[in-house]
């Protein structure tokens, strides 16, 4: 296990485990956090024994209560956009973008930047008692860490500028019936879920998940066009050793090995 000063790492079997472990400050995202996590995506980007990663929070209050507002006073214009940049493209994007699946486990509040943090990920699984919602506009601020995109890709543009514009936080079923997360679980189940749902993901793929990846992510990419790039993944597939191991299980009414 890698031992951070606010995140633990432990690596089982194909999963690696990342908790946020600020749980007296309810988890809250500070720099060091940030910068912490940087770190830990790079490495298990490159750990060809990680084929997956949970995201969750210490303590069974919060997932992630936000940034750390006590970093935000002494803030100026420069700083806050800079900051902004640190969390959002290098962090959130990187998440986002990611070529292994990335599931958010949240434990209890995901406010602020640790709703964003979650929107990030590729999935989100809460529990009954989560509290999500975007209260920045209470502290005088908007989201910085790519809410107010991502928020509205998921849920639409209404539910969306509701969220930001009252600042309140919805219940977990709420999140669920508004597409914001994809399950709503039982505290006790909700490791295990995001685990089964990455060991269906493991049975596929890995190559095939990586290009589903890069062509969904797609969709919200203004640079792209994204059917362009689902045909040229698509394409990319059929050249791959998994495509022809997966056609030849089929066809074997066998199981691949991937
Ligand atoms: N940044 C920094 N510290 C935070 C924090 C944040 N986003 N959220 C919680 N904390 C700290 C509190 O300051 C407190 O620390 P202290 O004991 O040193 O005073 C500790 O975590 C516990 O929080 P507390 O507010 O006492 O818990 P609560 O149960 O009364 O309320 C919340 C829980 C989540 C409703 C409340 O903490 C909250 O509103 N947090 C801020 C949420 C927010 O605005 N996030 C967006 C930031 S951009």
């Amino acid at each position: 296990m890698s031992v951070f000063e606010n995140i633990l790492v432990k690596k089982e079997g194909r999963i690696a485990y990342v908790t946020i472990n600020r749980e007296q400050q309810l988890n809250a995202l500070n720099t060091k956090t940030i910068e912490e996590l940087m770190l830990t995506l790079t490495d298990l980007a490159s750990d060809i024994d990680v084929w997956g990663i949970i995201v969750t929070g210490s303590g069974a209050k919060a997932f992630v209560a936000g940034a750390d507002i006590k970093e935000f006073q002494s803030l100026g214009e420069e700083e806050g956009r800079k900051l902004s940049q640190l969390g959002s493209v290098k962090l959130m994007d990187r998440i986002q973008y990611f070529e292994k699946p990335v599931i958010a486990a949240i434990n209890g509040y995901a406010l602020g930047g640790g709703l964003e943090l979650a929107l990030s990920c590729h999935l989100r699984v809460a529990v009954a008692e989560a509290k999500v919602g975007l209260p920045e506009v209470s502290l005088g601020l908007i989201p910085g860490y790519g809410g107010t995109q991502r928020l509205t890709e998921l849920v639409g543009r209404g539910k969306a500028l509701e969220m930001i514009m009252t600042g309140g936080m919805i219940s977990a079923d709420d999140a669920n019936r508004w597409g914001l997360v994809n399950h709503v679980v039982a505290a006790h189940e909700l490791i295990s879920t995001c685990e089964e749902i990455l060991h269906q993901i493991f049975s596929r793929s890995k190559t095939a998940v990586a290009a589903a990846i890069r062509a969904v992510n797609a969709h919200g990419d203004k640079q792209k066009n994204g059917y362009v790039v689902e045909s040229e993944e698509f394409g990319k597939c059929f050249e791959t050793p998994d495509f022809e191991e997966g056609v030849a299980a089929f066809l074997e009414k066998r199981k691949p090995r991937f």
